[in-house]
């Protein structure tokens, strides 16, 4: 009760706490390696033996429950898995820090180590990875003890001659999507190839036409795969809406979204995931309308559309703009406040929310059971968002993330 009412005034008072926004600063470096040797590389940098999580009991941490942040109480971490009984466990003192969910990046595009060292050690402990062309270099970033895990999308279909098309003729033709009749057999390839976890489609003018992304987002949904899209301006954002694709990723740059598409995106139960930080990078490398999609985010919001943290972290020159791996997430946290969420919704965007919008049961919560995905930060991101930066201790699961190196 006690916690409840203090839950209740600390929601309403971080409803009047706006951030102000800074850029973090790059802390990976890109690497000139070709993609045969980066493939080698990620490879070799897996452990050649188990690695045994210790089991732990992480006293004096004030949880944050989906709710709110609770009275100090003591966590087990249990192998890969957040447990109940303390027997044998090595007890460390969180100091009466504040213990999240590891944080969820629902759209980055990691290809080396250093991508994913980065970010682990910003606490996210799950990645989506936005475009995965080859399966080797996603298999490569995959089952990495005390690195994040990732689920991966399939290549980003895309048409011959559009921006997306383009990049994708470069890296295999064979990858693009022609014509709709092509889409059965595009489809069963990436399922066969790739074993994606969801499916990537490019909205974009030129670009696929209305009938080809219906229809990859039916056979998707005929697949049971759920779909994202691409669309990152107001034409292709009302195909996306028209596809009823379960995902439209990044926000629109040239205007805010009609109170029509709103409605229609609410009755088709889409899910949004904004990437502001990557349309702030975007505006301010080029003349777009960055208020635009931060108008966008904030009327999705208030008419009840899910927003989900995804930051488009890359390091790729040659892309619209490059963003930071890990540190954008605690970016993307505080551009949520300033799109008008509270500093729990913003944590509940980057941790329960895409858990429970891509299907994943076992991550999103602080609970005995779920996987020991955690962060321990020392300041309390209810009375200041930016707090999350605050990092003590980050577990992917159940494995300590090495803070220095
Ligand atoms: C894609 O590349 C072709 C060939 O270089 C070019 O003509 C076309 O304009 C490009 N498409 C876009 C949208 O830039
Ligand atoms: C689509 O066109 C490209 C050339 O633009 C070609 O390389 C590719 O094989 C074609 N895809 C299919 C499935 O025919
Ligand atoms: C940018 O978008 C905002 C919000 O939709 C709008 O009020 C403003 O007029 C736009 N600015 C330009 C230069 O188009
Ligand atoms: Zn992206």
């Amino acid at each position: 009760m006690f916690s409840n009412s203090l839950c209740a005034f600390i929601t309403v008072f971080s409803l009047f706490v706006r951030s102000i926004l800074c850029c973090g600063p790059d802390h990976s470096s890109a690497t000139p390696l070709d993609q045969s040797s980066l493939i080698a590389a990620n490879n070799l940098a897996r452990p050649n033996r188990t690695i045994i999580p210790k089991k732990i009991a992480l006293d004096n941490v004030r949880v944050f429950d989906g709710t709110c942040i609770l009275p100090p109480s003591t966590v087990i971490i249990d192998g890969p898995l957040i447990g109940s009984d303390p027997t044998g466990a090595e007890h460390i003192d969180g100091q009466g820090g504040v213990l999240l969910p590891g944080f969820i990046d629902a759209h980055c595009h990691p290809s080396s180590i250093a991508h994913m060292q980065d970010l682990a050690k910003w606490g996210v402990t799950t990645g989506f990875v936005m475009a995965c062309y080859a399966p080797e270099l996603c298999n490569s970033l995959d089952n990495h003890p005390g690195l994040s895990s990732i689920l991966r999308s399939s290549a980003p279909a895309s048409a011959p001659g559009s921006v997306h098309g383009n990049i994708t003729a470069m890296i295999n033709p064979s990858l693009l999507v022609n014509e709709t009749g092509e889409v059965p057999a595009w489809m069963k390839y990436q399922l066969a190839n790739l074993a994606p976890d969801y499916f990537k489609f490019v909205a974009e003018t030129p670009g696929l036409d209305q009938e080809t992304l219906n229809l990859l987002v039916t056979e998707a949904k005929g697949h049971a795969k759920q779909s994202v899209i691409h669309a990152a301006d107001q034409t292709s954002y009302t195909q996306a809406i028209l596809s009823a694709a379960e995902h439209i990723h990044h926000a629109p740059l040239d205007s805010a979204l009609s109170q029509a598409s709103i409605e229609t995106m609410l009755q088709n139960k889409q899910v949004s995931t904004p990437t502001l930080t990557m349309m702030r990078a975007i505006s301010q490398n080029s003349k777009r309308n960055f208020t635009a999609a931060l108008e966008t985010t904030a009327l999705l919001h208030k008419a009840g559309v899910p927003i989900l943290a995804g930051t488009d972290a890359n390091l790729q020159p040659g892309v619209p703009a490059q963003v930071p791996f890990g540190i954008s997430l605690h970016d993307e946290l505080e551009n949520l406040v300033e799109a008008g969420m509270s500093n729990l919704e913003a944590l509940l965007a980057a941790t329960l929310k895409p858990a429970r919008a891509f299907g994943l049961r076992d991550r999103g919560t602080v609970q005995v059971g779920m996987r020991a995905d955690l962060v321990l930060m020392g300041g309390d991101p209810f009375e200041d968002i930016r707090n999350t930066r605050d990092i003590r201790k980050v577990w992917t699961g159940g494995v300590e993330v090495p803070l220095q190196n």
